[in-house]
C-alpha cells in the first residue's frame, strides 16, 4: 500500500527532538521555529512530559468516557486557573477541526440558527462545518458547501454590525490572530464592537485559539490582549505538545445535557497526562512570559532587517511578508542553514518556534536568516 499523497513534503526525515532543535536520519541538526506547525509548546521530548505519559502508558493509558477520569477534572481545574476562565466548563476532543465543529454545534444547539460568519483568509480546519467556515474554496468538497457561512472583511465593524443586525446569526467564529491566513490581528475596537453585536443580537462569538492560544502571543489567549471574554473558545496543537489532543472551553450561559456531543478517544487518560505534564513545565519554566519576552526580541529585531515588506505578529507567532514568493528562501533556510519555519501563502513567512525558545537561539535565528538575505 502506498500513502495517500496529499503533502508536497520536504526531503528531510525528522527523527529526534530535544527542546528547539531537532536532527534528521543522517544527524544533521536543526533549529526548530516552525514548532511542527505550531504544536511543539514545552520543547520536544521534555523530560517531565516523557516520564509523565510513559508512567501513565504503563499504568493505564485508556479507558472509556462512561467511567470517572479524575485525570479529566484536574486538567480542567488547572486549565481554567491558568487561563482566567475557572468558571468554564471544557469538552475534550482530539483535533482542532473537532473542536470546531463541536463549539458551533453547541452554538446552533444555544440559539436554534444555522448561520454562520466567518472572516476572509479563516482557517477553521478540515471537517464539515469546520471546513466550511473556511476561507479556501479549494478543500470545501461539494457535500460541505452548505450555504451555513457569510465571509466577511476582518476589521471591518461595519459590515459585522450590518450582518449581525439581521437576527440570524448563530455564531461568529474569529481567530485570535489569523495563522493560515498571514498573521493578520483582529484589532482591539474590532473586537470590543463584535463582543457588544454578539450580545446584542444573541449571537455566540467562537474564538479559535487552536493556533494563537495557549501562550504562544506572550498571554494565555492571544484575545486576551484586547480584553473581551468569548462565549467559546476552542483550544488544540499545544496543549499536548504533540500528543493528539483538544478542548473547547464553555461559558456557563451552556447548560450541559447527556449524551448532546461525545467522543471515544477524547479526554483519555494518556492524553490527559500530556496536557498535565504540559502545564506543569509551562508553570515551572514560565512559559508564557518567555514567549512574551523572546517575541517581544525577535519582533524588534526583525523590523531591523532590510529587505522584508513587513513584520507583524505577538509573542512568539510572527509573520516576515515579503515582497516577493518565499518558497526559495525557505528552502534555503532549511537546507543551508538548518532551520525550520512555516509559510502562510506564497510570501508570509510564519515564525512558530517551541514557548521555551531562548533569547540565543532567538538570536541565532536572526543572524541565520541574515545570511540567506
Ligand atoms: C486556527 C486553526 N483552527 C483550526 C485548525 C485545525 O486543527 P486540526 O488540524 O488539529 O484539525 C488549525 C490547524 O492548523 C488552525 O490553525
Amino acid at each position: 500500500m502506498n500513502l495517500f499523497d496529499v503533502y508536497p513534503l520536504f526531503d528531510v526525515n525528522i527523527v529526534k527532538g530535544k527542546g528547539c532543535h531537532v536532527w534528521d536520519d543522517k544527524g544533521n541538526e536543526y533549529l526548530d521555529l516552525y514548532g511542527g506547525h505550531a504544536v511543539i509548546s514545552i520543547g520536544h521530548a521534555h523530560p517531565h512530559y516523557v516520564e509523565s505519559i510513559s508512567r501513565q502508558v504503563g499504568t493505564l493509558g485508556f479507558y472509556s468516557n462512561s467511567v470517572i477520569n479524575t485525570l479529566q477534572q484536574q486538567l480542567a481545574e488547572r486549565l481554567g486557573k491558568i487561563s482566567g476562565y475557572d468558571d468554564y466548563s471544557l469538552f475534550l476532543i482530539n483535533s482542532g477541526a473537532e473542536a470546531n465543529e463541536n463549539a458551533l454545534k453547541l452554538a446552533s444547539f444555544h440559539t436554534g440558527r444555522t448561520r454562520v460568519i466567518s472572516f476572509n483568509k479563516a482557517f477553521h480546519g478540515r471537517t464539515s462545518l469546520a471546513v466550511e467556515a473556511t476561507d479556501n474554496p479549494k478543500i470545501i468538497a461539494p457535500i460541505n458547501a452548505n450555504g451555513h457561512i457569510t465571509y466577511l472583511p476582518l476589521n471591518d465593524t461595519e459590515a459585522m454590525q450590518t450582518e449581525l443586525a439581521k437576527g440570524d446569526v448563530c455564531a461568529v467564529i474569529i481567530e485570535g490572530i489569523q495563522g493560515v491566513g498571514g498573521i493578520k490581528i483582529p484589532s482591539d475596537d474590532f473586537l470590543h464592537a463584535l463582543r457588544e453585536a454578539c450580545t446584542q443580537y444573541g449571537t455566540i462569538l467562537i474564538l479559535d485559539e487552536i493556533q494563537s492560544g495557549y501562550g504562544r502571543t506572550g498571554k494565555f489567549f492571544a484575545h486576551q490582549h484586547s480584553g473581551i471574554r468569548p462565549d467559546i473558545i476552542t483550544v488544540a496543537k499545544g496543549i499536548g505538545n504533540g500528543f493528539p489532543m483538544a478542548g473547547v472551553l464553555i461559558s456557563p450561559m451552556f447548560k450541559p445535557v447527556y449524551g448532546q456531543l461525545g467522543t471515544t478517544f477524547g479526554g483519555n487518560h494518556l492524553a490527559c497526562s500530556a496536557a498535565l505534564a504540559v502545564l506543569d513545565v509551562f508553570e515551572q519554566e514560565h512559559l508564557v512570559e518567555n514567549a512574551a519576552c523572546v517575541g517581544a526580541f525577535l519582533l524588534e529585531e526583525l523590523k531591523k532587517i532590510k529587505g522584508i515588506k513587513e513584520v507583524r505578529g505577538k509573542g512568539l507567532m510572527i509573520g516576515l511578508e515579503f515582497e516577493d514568493p518565499i518558497k526559495e528562501l525557505r528552502l534555503r533556510l532549511l537546507h543551508e542553514q538548518h532551520v525550520f519555519t512555516g509559510a502562510s501563502g506564497t510570501n508570509v513567512l510564519r515564525l512558530l518556534p517551541p514557548l521555551c525558545l531562548s533569547m540565543d537561539e532567538a538570536q541565532e535565528f536572526i543572524n541565520r536568516l541574515n545570511k540567506v538575505l
